[in-house]
């Protein structure tokens, strides 16, 4: 999803959109052979083993995506003038805290995914020009997400379950994808940008609330009936706070990204009921 929303909002650029069919990032020959020989000013590796509940039966397979993948990126840029991008997720941090977090606070993955992605974030952190972004709860075209999936559902249902102990931001890859993109300009501009960043849509929400605006938005009447994370039997935990705090990213840019339900309505116009 978002690789796709990047390759869009980066063309001014010269860019090289990698995908698995044309190269898997845990074979490093397969790397070598796509960028080992271009000069790169930047990577933004979005690649990623993102089945948050598989992870839990697939820990191997999630840590050699997630970790050893990561590592070989960096190793085939080959360079340290470029500068690595890396996506990150809420899941990193337990959810006991109860004011939104910002990049300070301390990590503590509940799930395999989170602990893989904290893993790569790791060696992220080690590299002079990188950056992290924490992301939450995306949407857009080219995947599967929550919104599209409830869209599916609420038409066929009278009534759907919905956990309404969760609260985070849903995030539009488009809205994401510009804000990487303006970070970039940023940083060829100053130079000085490096770190955490927390960036997605403004507000928060619980699951049960999102769902219940897709579902008005849709002109449906399906009901929403809130469940607690526990009934839901999934293999992963998730955090039940996943708010974000983007203070550091508007001191950078100057701008919040747009409220989600702008992000969702956008969304659902143009690309689920279109
Ligand atoms: N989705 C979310 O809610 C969310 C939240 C926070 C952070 N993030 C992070 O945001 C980034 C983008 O996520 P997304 O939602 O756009 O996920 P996505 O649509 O699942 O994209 C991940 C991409 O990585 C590819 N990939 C997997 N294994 C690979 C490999 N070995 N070599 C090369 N490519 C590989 C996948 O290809 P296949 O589909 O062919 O396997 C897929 O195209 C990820 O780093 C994710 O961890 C996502």
């Amino acid at each position: 999803m978002l690789g796709a929303a990047l390759s869009a909002q980066l063309r001014r650029y010269d860019i090289l959109g990698i995908d698995k069919e044309n190269c898997d990032i845990t074979d490093k020959s397969s790397l070598a052979k796509k960028i080992g020989n271009i000069k790169l000013d930047a990577v933004v590796h979005c690649a990623a083993y993102t089945d948050v509940d598989g992870a839990e039966a697939s820990i191997k397979e999630a840590f050699r995506v997630n970790e050893e993948g990561t590592k070989n990126v960096i190793e085939a840029i080959n360079s340290k003038e470029c500068l690595f991008v890396y996506i990150s997720t809420d899941y990193v941090f337990d959810g006991n805290k109860k004011t939104a977090y910002t990049e300070e606070d301390i990590v503590n993955p509940l799930n395999v995914y989170g602990a893989s992605k904290l893993a790569g974030e790791a060696l992220a952190a080690k590299l002079n020009r990188h950056i992290i972004i924490r992301t939450s709860w995306l949407f857009g075209p080219n995947g599967k997400n929550f919104i599209s999936t409830i869209a599916r559902l609420a038409k066929k249902k009278e009534a759907i379950s919905v956990v309404c102990d969760q609260t985070g931001s849903p995030t539009y890859t488009f809205d994401l994808a510009k804000a990487i993109s303006d970070i970039i300009d940023i940083y060829f501009k100053k130079g000085v940008v490096s770190g955490i960043y927390n960036i997605t849509n403004t507000g928060f929400c619980s699951w049960a609330e999102l769902a219940r605006y897709i579902i008005r938005e849709a002109g449906l009447k399906t009901l929403v009936t809130e469940i607690k994370s526990e009934e839901l039997k999934r293999a992963a935990k998730r955090p039940k706070n996943s708010m974000l705090s983007k203070e550091k990213f508007k001191a950078l840019s100057g701008y919040n990204l747009p409220i989600w339900q702008e992000a969702v309505k956008h969304y659902l116009k143009n690309y689920v009921f279109k």
